[in-house]
């Protein structure tokens, strides 16, 4: 990219899904020990919310980084498409043998997302609850720039 203005844009999403916190390479016991009630077999739902910051330059035609359509549409097909109402455990096949933590599921998106076209993907947040919440910049070595 050239010296020219780079501007960060962040745009918010949401999705619902259920995950259960366990992993085969505990005990039971210390499934329970690790990650309590969380472990429950039967799962339990958050209301996610995911924000996305883009950066790149400003197209002196359209006064745009990226359009927001652009962006949501694939957002929505990359993303909201397979996890909204969904079990995280069974029904995305990146947690079929990885345990369905926040932390993993910014990694997960991240991944997701960095092949956006119109701009370079900066980072990405997830909110869990109004309590927690993980941010994941993705591997700075990568060369992910549109
Ligand atoms: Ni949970």
């Amino acid at each position: 990219m050239s010296g020219a203005l780079k501007i960060e844009l962040g745009r918010r999403y949401r999705f619902s899904a259920s995950h259960r916190l366990h992993t085969s390479r505990l005990s039971e016991e210390e499934n329970c020990r690790v990650f309590g009630k969380c472990s429950n077999p039967h799962g339990h739902g958050h209301n996610y919310v995911v924000e996305i910051s883009v950066s790149g330059e400003v197209d002196p035609a359209t006064g745009m980084i990226a359009n927001l359509a652009d962006l949501d549409a694939f957002v929505e097909r990359q993303v909201l498409e397979d996890f909204d109402h969904k079990s995280l455990n069974e029904d995305v096949h990146a947690f079929r043998d990885k345990v369905p933590t926040t932390e993993n599921l910014c990694m997960e998106i991240f991944q997701r997302l960095k092949s956006f076209p119109r701009a370079k993907l900066e980072r990405i947040r997830v909110e869990e609850t109004g309590n927690n919440s993980f941010e994941y910049a993705g591997d700075n070595l990568e060369g992910n720039r549109p």
